[in-house]
């Protein structure tokens, strides 16, 4: 018996048939209409391995073809049949033919992922039949670029690791205490001064350029600007947007949650807008997450104009205006034509309208959507990758926390079967999260990320728990992360690449 192929994520169905499909110097595509984009990122990705040029022919035997009628199918799922003559990959929307394009990729010969070309390799593909439609629609990794920046030939990169996997969501924490890494014309002091810790800032150009990158590859990137805590890096640029302007303050030089938040004046709602509306400029996604999260009100308290902001909206005390203060900028992002998201500590924090990603307990996100809110799961126990992988004593130094392992990753489902239909048709999908207060060097983000974010990718894909087959796939996919150079391991200068503060 043949083996069937390993493919991470597994495919909602899939047929094994005899024989195999070769592609080679001869081998020409038939692009349909809409099928453009699809085609172009086939070539682009087996080209450096394979060296083949897939030219565009009436009747080339691998055909990628949109057809709209394959509603079944919805907007990113596809159907790829491989028979001895030729390919057939159908889909309903371009980001369909996509996820099928990263199918093929996978069914090649691993060499085929090699970024330099590989000789003596037969290009062949088993015959398949394969119909594939996600079970969620938010497939997401958040990338912690604040704390430590990486740049954005990184990024590129993660986002073709991302694609690999059918992931469809790059979230960018862009700003926080420790560093502001979104270029802001308007507010040049946020990168000159906020940008200078742990490395730099992007360009406008390198942002929509990475934009364009993963719409190529079927991933939104989604910006996030924290407000009202995680702030200090802004009221080292701008003092006066905080609670005490007299106060000089440096950009947050520790880890951990900071007391210093933004103020309640007009002049702060005005710079987030402002921000903001640079941020939509450049970041298309439907969703614009505004952080929102662990947000001390001390400085609050103290505060006589916070005081009479209360006073004047009529608010329960200084406690609420984190609630007022995320109503105020989530309209305006509404008004714009953007959902906001925030992160939720508790599933009732934040208004109705608001997307939100629960953070701390998985019950909060059944709160959530309860309240009707639109859920992305984002658990700490089972999506912080920056928690290490195992409890072995070789883990590299990171973030203290539980270990969160594979199983833990694979194992969670985002909307647990006993939550009711309602609650279960308000989540969109999950995420992990990679902080990197203890991440400073590439490798080692590369390291904390996979294997796990293989399995968030199952998870989130597929929907099934099969956790022996998901490892035996794993055992062979390994290989395409070995040939990606995806570290296995570390070496003691890729964790040590900078002292952290
Ligand atoms: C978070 O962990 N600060 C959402």
């Amino acid at each position: 018996m043949p083996v069937p192929p390993q493919l991470v994520p597994h495919p909602t169905q899939l047929t094994l048939l005899p024989g195999r499909f070769t592609f080679d110097a001869a081998t020409a595509l038939t692009i349909a209409p809409g099928a453009e984009g699809a085609a172009e990122l086939l070539r682009t990705l087996l080209r450096p391995a394979t060296g083949l040029r897939l030219p565009s022919r009436s009747d080339g035997p691998v055909v990628l073809a949109l057809d709209p009628a394959l509603t079944g199918l919805g907007d990113e799922g596809y159907g790829l049949t491989v028979g001895p003559e030729g390919v057939l990959l159908r889909a309903a929307r371009p980001r369909g033919l996509l996820a099928g394009v990263q199918t093929l990729r996978q069914l090649l010969p691993v060499q085929a992922l090699h970024d330099e070309p590989v000789r003596g390799v037969e290009w062949s593909v088993p015959c398949v039949q394969i119909t594939d439609v996600p079970r969620f629609s938010w497939r997401g990794a958040m990338l912690d670029v604040a704390r430590h920046f990486r740049p954005v030939s990184f990024l590129r990169r993660y986002v073709d690791l991302l694609a690999l996997h059918k992931l469809n969501v790059l979230h960018l924490h862009l700003t926080d205490d420790q560093g502001w890494r979104m270029p802001v014309a308007a507010r040049p002091r946020l990168t000159e001064i906020g940008g200078l810790p742990h490395g730099g800032a992007y360009t406008r150009s390198e942002l929509a350029g990475l934009v364009r990158h993963a719409a190529e590859r079927g991933i939104t990137v989604v910006p996030e600007i924290e407000m009202p805590g995680h702030a200090r890096a802004v009221l080292a640029a701008y003092p006066e947007l905080g609670n005490r302007p007299d106060r000089a303050l440096g950009v947050w030089d520790r880890w951990g949650v900071c007391d210093t938040v933004l103020g309640v004046h007009d002049e702060v709602l005005d710079f987030c807008r402002e921000v903001l509306d640079e941020v939509l400029d450049v970041f298309p996604s439907p969703h614009v997450h505004i952080g929102g999260e662990e947000c001390p009100t001390a400085e609050w308290h103290a505060s006589p104009v916070a005081r009479r902001r209360v006073a004047e909206q009529g608010l329960d005390g200084p406690d609420a205006l984190h609630g007022w203060f995320m109503e105020q900028v989530g309209r305006h992002l509404l008004d714009a034509g953007r959902r906001p998201l925030g992160w939720t500590e508790t599933g009732a924090d934040l208004p109705p309208y608001f997307t939100v990603m629960p953070w701390r307990d998985t019950a909060h996100g059944r709160t959530a959507a309860r309240r009707g809110h639109q859920v992305v799961m984002a658990p700490h126990r089972s999506t912080y990758l920056d928690y290490p992988q195992s409890a072995s004593p070789h883990e590299p130094p990171g973030q203290p926390g539980a270990v969160v392992d594979l199983r833990a990753v694979h194992g969670t489902d985002p909307a647990p079967a006993h939550w009711s239909p309602a609650e279960t048709a308000r989540v969109l999908g999950t995420q992990a999260q990679l902080w990197t207060e203890y991440v400073p060097t590439a490798a080692h983000a590369e390291y904390l990320a996979f294997p796990r974010l293989c399995a968030l990718a199952e998870t989130a894909w597929t929907g099934r728990r099969d956790w022996a087959g998901f490892q035996a796939r794993l055992r062979h996919h390994r290989t395409r992360l070995d040939t990606l150079r995806v570290p296995r391991r570390l070496s003691p200068t890729s964790v040590q690449g900078e002292e952290s503060p």
